[in-house]
């Protein structure tokens, strides 16, 4: 098949592409690079350093390579700045979307595969873990443009038949996650730890997430592209890790050893997340490989051969 990964030289989008290489399709990117690392880049994909703002490129791009299937995983992912400027936000989450979605109806694209997400969309919930057919509560502007993503997504699969998958991520985890910026708690504490950095614990560190290893997310896009889910899926683990636990983890990995001290906890932060995958395991046979242990391992082992 031939392939467009958006933000293919970032965390999640730059295995997807590898992935995908592996498997013997072929494989275009575009990524401008704003958090995207250039060592990530497949020298086996075709790279473009494009933004998704650029409708015209983008139909270009799709239909020079006659796309068959995209992966859409370039995103403005700062929580704060959609809080800071939602507007911004909505540019390259919302407008940036739908020139993908009007490229793929425009030139033959059957499935448009995205990356949403669970936390932003379902805000604070007493159901956990949380199904896809929870009510939607999204808390800031990134997860009310994530909701709106799935919206447009479907109005484009009934008007034209568009083939779509909306992948609702927990908190993903793993190997290439940038520790910078606004980078998952895994990547920053192991960076931390490993550069002999104090690691602090925002409030009591009860609060809990998630966490789903980057390689199981990649065989649940990879089902999705090759298959025929349409619709929301979460794409989790269902259990729950407090960010204690987190840190006493790659404490004892890394070998760092070093005191837990906490800080004061942010404002309005979530207390729980916790998502179902049910439907996932299911429609397609999926379901986690990697543990909490394991993939903390596999991830403190990557940023050491990294520095
Ligand atoms: N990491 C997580 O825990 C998590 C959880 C839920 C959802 N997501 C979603 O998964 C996707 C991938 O996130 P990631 O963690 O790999 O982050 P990442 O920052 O590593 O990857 C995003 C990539 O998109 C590129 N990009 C950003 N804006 C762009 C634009 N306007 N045009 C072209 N390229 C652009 C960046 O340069 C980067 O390479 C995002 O859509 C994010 O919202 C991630």
């Amino acid at each position: 098949m031939n392939v467009l990964v958006t933000g293919g030289a970032g965390f999640i989008g730059s295995h997807i592409v590898d992935r995908l290489i592996d498997e013997g399709h072929n494989v275009v990117i575009i990524d401008n690079m704003v958090t995207g690392q250039a060592d990530l880049i497949n020298p086996q994909a075709t790279f473009y350093q494009e933004d998704i703002c650029n409708a015209f490129r983008v139909e270009e791009i799709v239909k020079m390579h006659e796309i068959e299937v995209i992966s859409h995983q370039a995103a403005q992912l700062d929580v704060r700045k959609s809080v800071e400027d939602p507007a911004f936000d909505a540019e390259v989450n919302i407008i940036g979307t739908i020139n993908i979605f009007e490229a793929a109806r425009k030139h033959g694209v059957k499935k448009v595969v995205f990356a949403s997400s669970g936390g932003a969309i379902y805000g604070d919930t007493d159901q956990m873990p949380t199904p896809e057919g929870h009510p939607e509560q999204p808390i800031s502007p990134y997860g009310v443009a994530k909701l709106v993503m799935e919206k447009y997504a479907h109005f484009y699969h009934v008007q034209y038949g568009l083939e779509y998958t909306a992948m609702r991520y927990a908190n993903v985890y793993g190997p290439r996650q940038n520790a910078h910026g606004e980078a998952g708690v895994v990547a920053i504490f192991t960076d931390r730890m490993l550069a002999g950095q104090q690691c602090y614990v925002n409030g009591d560190g009860e609060n809990t997430r998630d966490f789903v290893y980057v390689d199981d997310v990649v065989s649940a896009n990879m089902a999705a592209l090759t298959g025929d889910l349409v619709g929301p899926y979460n794409v989790a683990t269902e259990k729950q890790t407090s960010v204690n636990q987190v840190f006493d983890t790659i404490n004892a990995i890394s070998g760092a050893n070093q005191e837990r001290v906490h800080r004061e906890g942010k404002a309005g932060e979530q207390r729980h997340s916790c998502l179902s995958v049910a439907k996932l395991k299911q429609d397609a046979d999926w379901s986690p490989t990697i543990d909490i242990q394991e993939g903390m391992k596999r991830t403190v082992e990557y940023f050491k051969s990294k520095n």
